[in-house]
């Protein structure tokens, strides 16, 4: 078959069990007759039916042999839109992630904590050494 280029939102119109198109790393797989056998069961595949499966083909261990099944599926590339999104949101997010604190916002806390400290410490030493020169 001769490989074409999709946009996301031309992929994301293969949305459902019996017109079933996934994304993997950049790729376009039509899944349709595919999902019934796949040995993960044919919900995983359908509840990501026209969006970019990758995170979760990726959260899986698939074996090596996948690659050959996967070669068979091929019908072509995502073609990027300028505007588009990079990742096309999810609009069944069961395996989206939750959001929570960045390293970023670590590291500045940590940075306040150890500012902070300082801060007390130079405090102290002055509060110290003003109230004995205080007792003379
Ligand atoms: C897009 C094409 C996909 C193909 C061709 C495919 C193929 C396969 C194959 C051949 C297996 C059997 C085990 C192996 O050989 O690795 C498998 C297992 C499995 N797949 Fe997929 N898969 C695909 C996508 C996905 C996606 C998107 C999910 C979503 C989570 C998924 C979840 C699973 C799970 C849970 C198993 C069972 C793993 C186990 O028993 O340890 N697969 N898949």
């Amino acid at each position: 078959m001769t490989a074409k280029a999709l946009s996301h939102s031309a992929v994301a119109t293969h949305n459902s069990k019996d017109d079933l198109y996934l994304i993997v790393h950049g790729k376009v797989y039509d899944c349709t007759s595919f999902a019934a056998d796949h040995p993960g069961g044919e919900d995983f595949l359908v509840e990501l039916a026209g969006q970019d499966a990758t995170e979760a083909f990726e959260g899986v261990s698939h074996s090596d042999g996948v690659s050959a099944i996967l070669e068979d599926l091929y019908i072509g590339d995502v073609k990027r839109i300028p505007g588009e999104p990079v990742d096309y949101p999810r609009t069944k997010n069961h395996l989206s992630i939750s959001p929570c604190a960045t390293s970023s916002d670590g590291i500045s806390f940590g940075l306040y904590s150890v500012l902070i400290g300082a801060i007390s410490i130079y405090a102290g030493c002055w509060y110290i050494s003003n109230s004995a020169a205080g007792t003379h």
